[in-house]
């Protein structure tokens, strides 16, 4: 069986772990704080709050916002639901925007016309880790007084014009996990980048029951230090288990970039000129970490997709629908209706996500290259 997604782990996290265990410091201590260090060096940035996973990431950016009931959030209904759910969790109202034609991207056009005199924020999804144009999001956030959030879940490792997503150039708030089908993986993360030093105090509040001063400040005093309560805070800490874990994954990001765009590139050329499939190319203006490998059965419905993934499964592979429609599953339909997004409808009926792991061998990738020739131009 090929299996879509297979962690990078090895001896260095081993080593890692074995080495934090031994070290009687288990949650939210020295290795938490030496892995935010390292990310935020990493994607050029002042300052990385690391969290329980991504969906806490998100939520905590927009409570820092000040972001909460009778603000509306403009979200891109083509995401993993965490990136609307973390909206309600705030108390806010995620407010749907559909993304553009032959890109599972926000479009900025139907972004302006869904802002609202309460619209607070825009969260723009680097979806599939392939970066949104942000440029021209960045903007209009601005010229409506509006907060840019980037839900980078996918996105580590990849580059916006240059330079590292996470940055924080365009937006002041970016959220990244480190669930085990992202590129690096602690088994449940997540990261905040921001270059303002006040948000991220406030950050830092929120993650940790709103507590003043967290443990390793303490055990670092030479005096006795009582912290204080002054806002509602969250347990969204990591643990330095996990960051250890972290810490490993985050030396092998530049190879493992490298090995994914590899065997993207043999997938890129094994697909060229199959009849009813479509690839999604690198942007020009960005350098794309290959989080997921997505080909498009265009013309197909959902059933002609569901019939084309037996196909593959009868053949040992593994595969996933491509992205869902969050306004489409239940939770979201029982509060706010029927609402419609082509784009994001069609692209999930006709997409599908393929293998794609550091480790796939050459006859891996030619397996699943002959079984998608095979198969999708008989997809209807
Ligand atoms: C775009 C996007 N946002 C948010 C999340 C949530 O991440 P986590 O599982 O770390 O909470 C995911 C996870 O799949 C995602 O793909």
């Amino acid at each position: 069986m090929i299996p879509l997604a297979k962690p990078e782990l090895g001896e260095e996290e081993i080593a890692l772990v074995a080495e934090t265990i031994r070290s009687g410091w288990i949650t939210q201590g020295p290795r938490v704080a030496e892995f935010e260090t390292a990310f935020a060096s990493r994607v050029g940035t002042a300052h990385a709050v690391a969290t329980s996973n991504c969906t806490t990431a998100l939520h905590l950016s927009l409570l820092a916002l000040g972001i909460g009931p009778g603000d509306e959030v403009i979200v891109p209904p083509h995401s993993y639901i965490a990136s609307a759910n973390c909206v309600l969790h705030a108390g806010a109202t995620p407010v749907f925007a559909d993304i553009s034609p032959g890109s599972l991207n926000l479009d900025p056009a139907a972004v302006a016309a869904a802002i609202t005199p309460r619209t607070k924020a825009i969260m723009v999804v680097h979806q599939i880790g392939r970066p949104a144009d942000l440029v021209e999001l960045a903007a209009l956030a601005r010229s409506k007084h509006l907060t840019l959030i980037e839900d980078a879940a996918c996105a580590i490792g990849s580059e916006y014009r240059g330079k590292p997503i996470g940055d924080t150039t365009h937006a002041p708030l970016v959220c990244f996990s480190f669930h085990p089908r992202k590129i690096l993986s602690t088994g449940d993360g997540g990261m905040i980048t921001t270059g303002d030093a006040a948000l991220a105090q406030k950050l830092r509040l929120l993650r940790q029951h709103g507590m003043s001063v967290n443990d390793l400040q303490r055990h670092r005093s030479k005096t006795v230090v009582t912290e204080e309560y002054p806002i509602l805070g969250y347990n969204y800490r990591l643990t330095d288990v996990q960051a250890a874990i972290g810490v490993a994954q985050l030396r092998k990001l530049d190879g493992i970039v490298v090995r994914r765009r590899a065997i993207a590139a043999r997938y890129d050329a094994g697909f060229a000129g199959v009849p009813g499939l479509g690839i999604f190319r690198e942007p020009s203006h960005a350098r794309w970490n290959q989080q997921t490998y997505v080909i498009r059965l265009t013309g197909a419905t959902a059933a002609g997709r569901d019939a084309f993934m037996q196909r593959l499964l009868d053949d040992g592979i593994a595969s996933r629908r491509g992205i869902m429609s969050i306004h489409r599953e239940a939770c979201y339909v029982s509060r706010f209706g029927a609402q419609h997004f082509p784009e994001s409808e069609r692209a999930s009926d006709q997409c599908v996500c393929l293998p794609l792991y550091t480790q796939m061998t050459d006859a891996e990738i030619t397996t699943v290259i002959d079984a998608v020739r095979r198969h999708a131009p008989a997809v209807r």
